[in-house]
């Protein structure tokens, strides 16, 4: 089938999404709760696109092409519509860019520049709101840096298999956390520390214990070495 993207024709398979298009075609739409490795759920509204026969913004990660569909990629309803997205997201966040161990490896910061949102206009949640969870060895979760893409959950979930992270509450009070709120290093958790959340995870809401207030991220090499949590031996990065 045929689409058209930003007025130029490209071929699709039925099935496929409009970012996966966009994607193979050199055409950048930004994301944040999409992963290629992960079932989509379109909950961030960051991939935002327009039909440029209707001008409906639909959420391109989960919308499949239509033979014929007309698409806007970077129209000014959708540049407008991401910086809102961006807005909101900061407008709950903190500003703590400086001392947070995600800076110059976080997808929001990445945003907030490329979209020139230096604060938000929805003025500032009082933060801190939640409690940083630091009971292991291992992990941080810091819920006041989630923008709740989910990733880390179905990460757990999906590749780890393990559920050791899920949402809790609801509303404002929304946060990623182990079920029941309990520690993540609790006896009856069932996170075995494989640190893909970490992996995934957008912003600082997740990080490394060991590396925190050691070093920006860019300033670690990373190498190859072998794991030590089991008996197996996998070599990891
Ligand atoms: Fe599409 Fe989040 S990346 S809704």
């Amino acid at each position: 089938m045929k689409v058209t993207i930003n007025h130029n024709e490209y071929e699709a398979e039925p099935g496929q999404t409009i970012l996966q298009v966009a994607k193979q075609n050199g055409i950048y739409i930004p994301t944040i709760c999409h992963s290629p490795h992960l079932s989509d759920v379109g909950s961030c509204r960051m991939c935002l696109v327009e039909m440029e026969n209707n001008h409906k913004l639909v959420a391109s990660c989960v919308t499949p092409v239509t033979d014929g569909m007309k698409i806007l990629t970077d129209s000014k309803r959708v540049i407008e519509a991401r910086k809102t997205v961006v807005d909101l997201l900061v407008s709950d966040h903190p500003l703590d860019c400086m001392t947070c161990e995600a800076n110059g490896n976080c997808v929001l910061q990445d945003l907030a520049y490329e979209y020139g949102i230096k604060e938000s206009t929805f003025g500032t949640k009082k933060l801190p709101r939640f409690e940083i969870k630091a009971d292991n060895e291992f992990i941080q979760l810091d819920p006041d840096k989630c923008i709740l893409c989910g990733k880390c959950v179905r990460t757990c979930k999906e590749i780890q298999m393990c559920n050791a992270l899920d949402f809790v509450n609801r509303g404002f009070e929304t946060k990623v956390s182990p079920p029941f709120d309990e520690d993540l290093g609790g006896k009856d958790s069932p996170c075995v520390f494989c640190g893909q959340c970490v992996e995934i995870c957008p912003t600082g809401a997740l990080t490394y214990i060991p590396s925190n207030g050691k070093g920006r991220y860019y300033e670690f090499k990373k190498t190859i070495t072998t794991c030590p949590y089991c008996g197996v031996g996998c070599q990891l990065e």
